[in-house]
Parts: C-alpha cells; sequence; structure tokens
C-alpha cells in the first residue's frame, strides 16, 4: 500500500503517530510561512500542514500544489488548536515533513464541491470529475448498500440470482426496443431486454422456485427525470403463490432494506384500489404524506345556470387547509398553473371559507351562500380553507385536480422530505386503449393475468376486467410493478388475441412461452423494482436517478462524455449487411 491510513479515519486516538496519506489536493490556503491543504479521498478529508519556516523546500513544494492534484504526504499528526467538529477528522491535522506528487492536475472545468458551479451538461461531460463530488460519491456508495441489502434479504429468503441474457428477442413491456444488428446472421436483429420478464417466468418453468436479478434494462421510449434508457431493476418471481404473498414477501425488503441503510423503520404499508386511488387522488401513484383528497361534485354543482359545470362529465373539488387567506395574485398564479398544456384544465374556480364562516368565491354569481355552503360540506371544509374546483373531462379534470393537489401539498410543506409513506395499489385494469390504434393493450404486459369475475367482461367490456397486478408507491413515486402471471396456454391465448394478435402472430412471437407452458408451468408470480428510483427515494426521497447512476445518459439519450450514440465505419456497416439512406 501507499498509504498507511485513509483520509477520514484519523482522530485524536492517533496524536503523535507518523502516518501516510494518499489523496487529491481539494483547497488550499497560506497564511503567513503556512500552508494548509485539505486533502481528500474517498473517505473523507484531512487537513495538512506544511510549515515553510522549518523547512523551505517543503513549503515551497506546497505552495505549487493546484487542485486536484494527486499527492502523498508524510507526516505527523497533531491535535488542532481551531478544531473543526463538522468532520470526523477535523480535531487533528498532520504535520508534514514529507511530499511527492503522484500526478499533477490541469483545473477542473468546475468546482468539485456540493454545490458546484458546474451545469449539467459539463458535469456530465467530465463525470469522472463530477463523481469526485462527495454528494454524488455518497449516492453511488449508498446505492452499493441497498444493493447489498437486498441482495441479504432475498438469499435468506431462497432466492437465487439467475442471468437471463441481453441478445433477446422483444419482451412487450410497452417501449420501443433497442436492437442490435446480427452479423453473422446478415439482415436479423437481436433486442435488448425491456426486462427479463418472459426468461423469468420460464426460469418458474424450470423448477427454480425463486429467482432474482440485479439486471440492466434497456428502453427505448421518451426520456424524463424519472426514465433512462438503460436503468436496473430488482426482478424477482415465485412460484406457488398468490398475490397476497408477493406483497408480503416484498413488504419485507422494502422493510429491511430502509433499517439496513437508513436505520428506519417504516410502518404499516396501506392499500388502495387502482380505482379508488383515480377517485380520491386522481392518479395511480398517490403521495400518502397528507390528505386533501378529491371530492366529486359533478352532481351538486349542476342546475344553477353555470354552464361549465352543468356540461362537465366530472367536476371534481379539493380542500386547502387554511388557504382561505390566498391573495388574488395567488389564485390567479395557480389558475395559470392548472391551465399549462402539461396539466390541460380549462379552468379552476376557488371558494374561501372565511373564518367566520362566510363565503368568498370566483363563482357568486352563480350560486348563493347555501349552495356554496353544501360545498363545503361536501368537500368536508373547515372555516379557513380554501375549496379548489377543476371541471371537466373525467380522465383530465381529475388528472389536473391530482397536478394540483400534489402543487398544494408542496406549497403547504406537507411534502416532507423526513416523512415516508408507502403504499400498494392493487387491482389494475388488464387492458387499455392504445391511443395512437385505439386498440386494446396489456396495462402492464401480456403476461398479467385476471381476476376469474371479470372474465365475462372480455367480450362486453374489456376495459372492465382487472387484473391481478399490482404496484408499490412511496410517496407518489411508483418504485414496482408486478402480477400474477397466466401459466395456461389457452388463457395466453385469449390475451394475446384480446391485445390484437392474429394466432401466427403470437406464434411467431412468443412460441416459445406458448410451448413452455404446456410442459408442466407452475402458478407463479412476481415484480421488479425500478432500482435506480428505489435508491435515490431512500437516500434522498426525490427522484432524481441521474444522481444515482454512474454514467448516465442525458435528455436526448446520449452520454456526452464517451460521445455516443455515434457512427459506425463502412467496414462495420457492410459486415452487417446495412445500408444507410441518406436522410
Ligand atoms: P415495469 O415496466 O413496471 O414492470 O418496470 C418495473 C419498474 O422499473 C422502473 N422503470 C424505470 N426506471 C428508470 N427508467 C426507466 N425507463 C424505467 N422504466 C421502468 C419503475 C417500474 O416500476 N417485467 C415487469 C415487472 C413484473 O411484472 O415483474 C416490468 O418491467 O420503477
Amino acid at each position: 500500500m501507499l498509504r498507511s491510513h485513509t483520509c477520514g479515519e484519523l482522530t485524536i486516538a492517533n496524536v503523535n503517530q507518523s502516518v501516510t496519506l494518499c489523496g487529491w489536493v481539494y483547497h488550499t490556503r497560506e497564511m503567513g510561512g503556512v500552508t494548509f491543504v485539505d486533502l481528500r479521498d474517498r473517505y473523507g478529508i484531512t487537513q495538512l500542514v506544511f510549515n515553510s519556516e522549518s523547512d523551505i523546500s517543503l513549503g515551497d513544494k506546497a505552495k505549487m500544489l493546484g487542485r486536484e492534484y494527486v499527492i502523498r504526504i508524510i507526516g505527523k499528526v497533531v491535535e488542532r488548536s481551531n478544531k473543526n467538529l463538522k468532520i470526523p477528522t477535523g480535531e487533528i491535522e498532520i504535520i508534514a515533513s514529507s511530499l511527492e506528487v503522484l500526478n499533477a492536475s490541469i483545473t477542473p472545468p468546475f468546482t468539485l464541491d456540493d454545490e458546484t458551479d458546474g451545469g449539467d451538461e459539463l458535469r456530465m461531460k467530465y463525470r469522472y470529475l463530477d463523481l469526485r463530488r462527495s454528494v454524488i460519491k455518497n449516492n453511488l456508495l449508498n446505492r452499493h448498500k441497498v444493493a447489498k441489502a437486498v441482495r441479504e434479504y432475498l438469499d435468506g429468503q431462497g432466492f437465487a440470482d439467475i442471468e437471463t441474457p441481453f441478445l433477446i428477442k422483444s419482451t412487450p413491456e410497452g417501449a420501443r426496443d433497442f436492437v442490435v444488428p446480427s452479423r453473422v446472421n446478415k439482415g436479423e436483429f437481436y433486442a435488448l431486454p425491456q426486462s427479463p420478464q418472459t426468461f423469468k417466468q420460464l426460469l418458474m418453468v424450470s423448477g427454480f422456485d425463486r429467482y432474482y436479478q440485479i439486471v440492466r434494462c434497456f428502453r427505448d421510449e421518451d426520456l424524463r427525470a424519472d426514465r433512462q434508457p438503460e436503468f436496473t431493476q430488482i426482478d424477482c418471481e415465485m412460484a406457488f403463490v398468490e398475490q397476497e404473498d408477493i406483497l408480503q414477501m416484498f413488504e419485507g425488503m422494502v422493510k429491511h432494506v430502509f433499517k439496513k441503510v437508513r436505520n428506519m423503520e417504516l410502518g404499516a404499508f396501506p392499500r388502495i384500489t387502482y380505482s379508488d386511488a383515480l377517485k380520491y387522488y386522481g392518479n395511480d401513484k398517490p403521495d400518502m404524506r397528507f390528505d386533501m383528497l378529491l371530492h366529486d361534485v359533478t352532481d351538486l354543482v349542476k342546475g344553477k345556470g353555470f354552464k361549465a359545470l352543468d356540461d362537465a362529465e366530472y367536476s371534481g373539488a379539493i380542500a386547502v387547509p387554511g388557504a382561505a387567506e390566498y391573495t388574488r395574485k395567488q389564485t390567479d398564479e395557480l389558475t395559470e398553473f392548472v391551465k399549462r398544456p402539461q396539466i390541460g384544465a380549462k379552468g379552476l374556480i376557488y371558494i374561501k371559507y372565511l373564518k367566520d364562516g362566510s363565503f368568498k368565491s370566483s363563482v357568486d354569481k352563480f350560486y348563493t351562500e347555501l349552495d356554496l355552503k353544501k360545498w363545503a360540506e361536501a368537500t368536508e371544509s373547515k372555516p379557513g380553507d380554501l375549496i379548489l374546483l377543476i371541471s371537466g373531462e373525467l380522465f383530465v379534470a381529475r388528472r389536473a385536480l391530482s397536478e394540483l393537489r400534489l402543487e398544494m401539498g408542496s406549497r403547504l410543506g406537507l411534502r416532507n422530505k423526513d416523512v415516508y409513506k408507502p403504499l400498494w395499489v392493487l387491482d389494475f385494469p388488464l387492458l387499455e386503449r392504445d391511443k395512437e390504434t385505439g386498440g386494446w393493450m396489456a396495462c402492464h404486459h401480456p403476461f398479467t393475468s385476471w381476476k376469474v369475475e371479470d372474465e365475462r367482461f372480455f367480450e362486453t367490456a374489456p376495459g372492465q376486467i382487472r387484473a391481478n397486478a399490482y404496484d408499490f408507491v412511496l410517496n407518489g413515486v411508483e418504485l414496482s410493478s408486478g402480477s400474477i402471471r397466466i401459466h395456461d396456454r389457452k388463457k395466453q391465448e385469449k390475451m394475446f388475441k384480446a391485445i390484437g394478435l392474429s394466432k401466427e402472430e403470437a406464434e411467431q412471437k412468443f412460441s416459445f412461452i406458448l410451448n413452455a407452458f404446456e410442459y408442466g408451468a407452475p402458478p407463479h408470480g412476481g415484480i421488479a423494482f425500478g432500482f435506480d428510483r428505489f435508491c435515490s427515494m431512500i437516500v434522498s426521497n426525490q427522484e432524481n436517478i441521474r444522481d444515482f447512476i454512474a454514467f448516465p445518459k442525458n435528455n436526448a439519450g446520449r452520454d456526452t462524455m464517451i460521445d455516443t450514440p455515434d457512427g459506425i465505419s463502412d467496414l462495420q456497416l457492410k459486415e452487417l449487411g446495412i445500408r444507410l439512406e441518406p436522410e
């Protein structure tokens, strides 16, 4: 070893010891004849002291050190006079007696502090420097801890870690495939897995009983802060189980990981159906840290001559506690907020339920005090609350109310970073309309089974069939999805038919799994957690997965550090049998 200790471990207990440290020059400052250097490595920061008065050449050498030089020093641990109790090594410093520059550094393009002056683009281009910043470094070290805790739990429950291939055929998870051309089979392509879904089911057919994998998945979809084209799942499958077994098993896993990584005990995991989630929260991943439920007032507000509400498919309202004093400017701001194209509401109606019990609203012309009192009752409002109402098409109005609820939750400080509220969302629909083709498509994926009692809807109302599918949601973030699977060829064929696959197409794409179901497939089910999201929520309680991935892609799907995607040579194209059409 080039060093005797790391930069994070020396304390008052080491005073008088001679030590050798290696690391990066973080900050330097000169005071009188003394140069102070903060030396940094993965483990922490230690203050070095170079005294020019006692050793001129050493002092001169120290003065030449630039930011991020890699050095090795020998010195003696002494107690500091002005202690820094914020860091573990803050009570000591090292009086250096020798300095060796292991490597120089040009000046980094941005500061490597927690609050860096580097913008996103620069940070991504020099990601290896960005990773030296302690926030990002700690995120990745915590990611490792989460992975370790997950493995510990699943190993303890008898799950076997089995790898599945990356060069496969399309697995339908709702995104586009990334494809890889085959040189030896010219004109043919592999698809990278959107998830190992079919393989993990085949492993159940093989009898492995409990499988898991912390595995990369690839999806060619539009990117957002919570999505990456390649991301990681904790992918799991179990045989001979019912939904309840899966919920219990993975509730246990989440609790175990929170205990290990954050030393936190998570409370109960309540459950809500998909349809109630939409009814009361306006979306299928409600943030349960606060109430402010949606109330359906569609019928209550009709019949008073206000056309917008009379004609509306749906009118819903939330009661915002203690916000009756909002000014005109503030309510205008909220109206603008819900009218933004991403939210899409036509407008916002407000009713101030004043502390003295009277009402002031934006619809006073149409509604009497008594009408508004009924609204207040229906929304369980109290004097001092602000009632906000949106009406329109059911889906759009609910979604807008959901966004408004979250916005008001944030404004009122109800989305506390220290609070975690887990939730299972159950009974998702099996099928939904494809917006582009108008046909039916699988809501989760086409290997999901349905509730026996809803089978009758296949012919009449496919949208009403409930699936044996569940999501785990934490503070409004969907961390995982899963389902009990179909394990019967006939049923699987029925599902493929429902999503518009002809017999031939189903055969061509999925004969392997249809065949496998004829060789004694056990009942089985599973779940997959978005590992990047899981880490980001556990560690920072917010969804910023890029800060938890060592080398992520930017919003355009590019890695600007290695500069990819990139062209390939004519020779490679020729070998692959690919001809590019000029644009
Ligand atoms: P699903 O498609 O819901 O289910 O994915 C499971 C979880 O993976 C995470 N996730 C993503 N994270 C980052 N970037 C992305 N582009 C991305 N897409 C998904 C989410 C999501 O909840 N095979 C099924 C699981 C199963 O049925 O067992 C599946 O992949 O957190």
